[in-house]
């Protein structure tokens, strides 16, 4: 499986590269960063770090948009992601020279490269699929799918009550992505919340290798962030289960394709990804063929998976 990677490293960011690293079936063609957890730049650095980290630092990172569609980059979530993004966690520098081009463009070029080869996991807001969009109309045909980590269709938001981060950064970039006529499926927070690495998932990690035990350093402050929510060290896995939903590893077992807007006005709304849902209670949940799937739930625990899959890295 040939996979593009749009990130905003960020602490579960650095969780999904290492769980695609680490499937035997995914080759992980180009990485873009993008503004969201941190600034672009910052993120692209943290790309590389870590695929030099992981072993893999012939992986080409193109630096991505730092500004959103409409609005200029704010700061990030350093509250949630640690000051650098990844936990405040000094990786070794990296070495190798970015790519040429911006992340949409050089999105294009991989695109066109390999016609309807290209699966496409945007896991920080949709700036550059967005910009790659309107820099070649016929994008949609050119790729297989693309897996969204983003947005809250009957759950409550992260970073508004309405909206979850990713989508609330830049949601005229996410309307955009939703309407553009391709395969989309989104993986909210209605199925990110539910999956957690527990401590026992973190002592796991810290004693792994020097790639296991960097990961479990950044969780730190992820979990010291979570605790808030869940009441006990642990934390959501919002960013590997897209792209374990992506591989097929996580099975879902209930989703529904249905229209989805996005609320792009100034109000208390705005991020807000409005799920026309009202079929949801027929026996069959709906499936519009030209809406984006949407998934709800997936049939096995998540964790094991993905602390195997680390482990192995
Ligand atoms: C999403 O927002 C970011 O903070 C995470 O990396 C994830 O992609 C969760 O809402
Ligand atoms: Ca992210």
């Amino acid at each position: 499986m040939l996979v593009y990677l749009d990130c905003d490293p960020g602490i579960d960011d650095a969780l999904a590269l290492g769980y695609l690293l680490a499937h035997p079936e995914v080759e992980l063609a180009l990485v873009g960063s993008v503004s969201g957890n941190t600034d672009a730049a910052t993120a692209a650095e943290n790309a590389r770090d870590l695929l030099a980290l992981f072993g893999r630092p012939q992986i080409p990172v193109a630096v991505g948009s730092t500004d959103f569609l409409t609005r200029p980059y704010h700061g990030g979530a350093p509250h949630v992601h640690g000051g650098n993004g990844i936990g405040g966690v000094q990786l070794v520098r990296g070495t190798a020279p970015f790519a040429a081009g911006s992340a949409a463009e050089e999105l294009v070029r991989l695109a066109r490269s390999r016609p309807g080869e290209l699966h496409v996991l945007a896991i920080g807001p949709l700036t550059n699929i967005a910009l790659a969009l309107q820099l070649d109309q016929e994008l949609p045909s050119l790729v297989a799918q693309v897996v969204i980590m983003g947005g809250a269709a009957l759950a409550p938001g992260n970073s508004t009550a309405a909206a979850e981060a990713n989508i609330h950064n830049d949601p005229e970039a996410a309307a955009a992505v939703f309407a553009a006529g391709w395969d989309v499926t989104v993986v909210p927070l209605d199925a990110t919340m539910l999956q957690r690495f527990e401590q026992s998932d973190l002592d796991a990690l810290l004693a792994g290798g020097p790639r296991q035990q960097a990961l479990g350093r950044m969780l730190g402050t992820y979990y010291d962030y979570y605790q808030q929510h869940f009441g006990r060290p642990s934390s959501a896995l919002h960013d590997p289960l897209a792209a374990a939903v992506l591989t097929g590893e996580a099975v879902v077992s209930r989703d529904a394709r249905v229209p989805v807007e996005v609320d792009t006005g100034d109000g208390p709304g705005r991020g807000q990804t409005i799920a026309d849902l009202r079929g949801r209670y027929r026996p069959v949940p709906p499936q519009h063929p030209d809406g984006v799937r949407i998934v709800f739930d997936i049939a096995e625990p998540f964790a094991p998976q993905l602390l195997a899959r680390l482990l192995s890295l």
